[in-house]
């Protein structure tokens, strides 16, 4: 098989493809990315020797990149990474979320259509069903309410996913995953940014209470699951996926420095996030019981092994923590 991988130099489209290529040592892969300020072509160091991956510096809403790489490749699926993922980011300013979350995937639904692809994954998130009260799990038919303007980007290019699908039979499928963990996960999200602050000796900031719940996910977790999509899933069908490993922010905070054998006292209370969700969590029967999925990793040891990883490459995110994100660190937390 010819997969084009798009978004594959961030943090879960390269995690994807080292898993992919390892797997099947008949596909070749064209890994499309515009290398925002969340790609990274270090993370790819790894496959520079590798003759089945091809990189392609490029944007999945210029149509023109997207159908010379579909023809010239012979491609038969698209599992579909790229995108704006931070909702911070998202609340300081969501016109690229649009652009290519929404208008970027649309041209490779369009292009998928005409050139009658055989598969379409569109990787998305269990954000675009909002917020759980204190009981309850998110099913895959569980109304769709999102509430930041990410989760409002994902929820409508998941929209037109199934509608390409209802219209043109196009074999769309949509995975819905919670909050991941690992390799390469750019420091602006939850756990890597406590550890790389930690390490410093700098504060923790928390938002609100630090009672909001998320449901941990490895990252290789997710991919073994986008696997099992890829090849079985049913055209036109979601598929919830889940780590069943809920934790609030404080409890993971806590347990980071605990691992990491720093004082407590780095903790810092923020203000909250405007309309940040509070409990997310994932009922994933469907894809175990159609798909034959589970999850490999327990919680408790993804996060030794994930703090382990930032350990062992603190020249990682030391390069990436004093480039242009010092600057956003500065809006995002100073004075908060
Ligand atoms: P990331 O921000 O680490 O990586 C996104 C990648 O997409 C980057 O390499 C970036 O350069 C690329 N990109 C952005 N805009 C592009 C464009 N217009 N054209 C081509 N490439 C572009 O994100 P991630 O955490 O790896 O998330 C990957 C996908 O998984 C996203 O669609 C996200 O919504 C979804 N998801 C993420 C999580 C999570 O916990 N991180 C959970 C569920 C779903
Ligand atoms: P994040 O990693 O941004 O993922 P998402 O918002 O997509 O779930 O945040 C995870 C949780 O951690 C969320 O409840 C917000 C909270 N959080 C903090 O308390 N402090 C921070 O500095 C960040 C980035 C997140």
């Amino acid at each position: 098989m010819n997969i084009l991988v798009t978004g594959g130099a961030g943090f879960i489209g390269s995690n994807f493809l080292y898993h992919i290529l390892e797997a099947y040592p008949t596909y070749t892969v064209v890994n499309l990315d515009k290398l925002t300020y969340a790609g990274n072509l270090e993370n790819l160091e790894g496959l520079k020797e590798n003759t089945r991956h091809m990189f392609v510096k490029g944007d999945i809403a210029n149509r023109n990149v997207v159908e010379s790489i579909l023809r010239d490749h012979a491609i038969d699926a698209i599992v579909n990474f790229a995108a704006e993922s931070h909702v911070d980011r998202s609340i300081m300013g969501a016109a690229e979320f649009a652009q290519t979350n929404v208008v970027g995937t649309n041209v490779l639904l369009e292009l998928a259509k005409e050139l009658r692809l055989k598969k379409f994954v569109q990787v998305s998130t269990d954000e675009v069903y909002g917020s759980l009260g204190p009981e309850g799990l998110f099913t895959e038919t569980t109304p769709l309410h999102p509430n930041s303007p990410y989760a409002a980007t994902k929820a409508a290019a998941d929209l037109l996913a199934l509608a390409y699908h209802h219209t043109f039979s196009i074999p769309v499928v949509i995975t819905r995953c919670s909050n991941n963990y690992g390799p390469f996960q750019f420091p602006e999200k939850l756990i890597p940014l406590m550890i790389a602050n930690a390490m410093q000796e700098k504060p923790l900031p928390v938002y609100g209470d630090g009672l909001n719940v998320r449901d941990w996910l490895h990252v290789s977790d997710h991919c073994s699951a986008i696997d099992a999509v890829l090849h079985g899933g049913t055209a036109g069908e979601v598929y919830n996926i889940g780590g069943n490993s809920e934790k609030t922010n404080i409890e993971l905070v806590k347990l980071l420095l605990k691992i990491l054998g720093k004082s407590e006292s780095l903790i810092t209370f923020v203000k909250d996030r405007p309309g940040h969700d509070r409990r997310y969590a994932i009922d994933s029967n469907k894809i175990q019981k159609e798909l034959g999925w589970t999850p490999a990793h327990t919680f408790e040891r993804g996060i030794e092994e994930t703090i382990m990883w930032y350990l062992r490459h603190q020249d990682w995110w030391q390069r990436i923590i004093s480039g242009e994100y010092k600057e956003y660190y500065q809006k995002m937390y100073e004075g908060r």
